[in-house]
């Protein structure tokens, strides 16, 4: 990888990674030269979780420092860290609802509730549904990430009672509460995925139900545009950069 990164680096103004392992990306950051952007690796999303804050100002109307952020699912993907990251640095409330077996690893924890001692941020886990209380935006990922795909079994079996249905979204007792996803989403019989589970394991939907997905209150194609703004955004701020220093 590093003498990848260095021809890449020639070529190149800034390079996005999105693939596997997160050392990759840190690798070509290191050697290339250039801007690197991950735009997905097994440990982070921090592309998506820029959209997503964005998403959250256009679609409510109180301070970032007064939201409450619930994740709920498999809370130690990529998704969720960077949203635990991104809510710890802005000042927001996080709250991660998960199955023990899956909820954020201990010491980006602990790194993250030490960042929110600094910018008011409350960074919070559980393993109880009743904690969605408050939230102001409930966000799900699939159930079985990149590289786990020999999981289905298991994170069924651990996640159908987190699914973000109806019910849920009532318990937040906020009717502005917003629902947001990162897609790709199977929450109907229409992708390969939907129709495999259901063949094998009787679901029709999985970490969201489909009524959910389509409701008004679903913001995941604001997010999805958002990707669109925030890369631009990113890409403005850092390409250049290393020629001014
Ligand atoms: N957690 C998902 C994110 C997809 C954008 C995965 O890693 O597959």
């Amino acid at each position: 990888m590093e003498d990848t990164a260095r021809v890449l680096g020639r070529f190149y103004d800034g390079i996005e990674f999105r693939g596997f392992h997160q050392e990759t990306a840190e690798d070509l950051a290191r050697y290339s030269g250039v801007p690197v952007w991950n735009g997905l690796t097994d440990l982070y999303h921090p592309t998506q979780a820029l959209a997503d804050v964005m998403t959250l100002m256009e679609n409510t109307d109180k301070p970032l420092n007064k939201l409450k952020m619930v994740y709920m699912g498999d809370a130690r993907n990529n998704v969720a860290n960077s949203l635990m990251i991104i809510c710890a640095k802005l000042g927001m409330r996080y709250t991660a609802i998960s199955p023990k077996s899956l909820a954020p690893d201990a010491n980006l924890l602990r790194d993250m509730q030490a960042v929110a001692k600094e910018t008011g941020a409350i960074i919070s886990i559980s393993d109880q549904l009743k904690d969605v209380d408050g939230a102001d935006a409930v966000y799900t990922d699939v159930w079985v990430s990149m590289g786990e795909e020999d999981k289905y079994e298991e994170r069924i079996r651990l996640l159908t009672p987190y699914r973000i249905t109806r019910e849920v979204m009532q318990k937040t007792g906020n009717d502005k509460a917003i629902f947001l996803h990162c897609l790709p989403s199977f929450h109907d019989l229409k992708t390969q995925v939907g129709k495999e589970t259901f063949e094998k394991y009787g679901l029709t939907e999985m970490e969201v139900t489909d009524d959910v997905f389509r409701a008004p209150a679903s913001k995941v194609f604001d997010q999805a545009e958002n990707r669109l703004h925030t890369i631009k955004a990113i890409m403005v701020a850092t390409i250049g950069r290393q020629e001014d220093q």
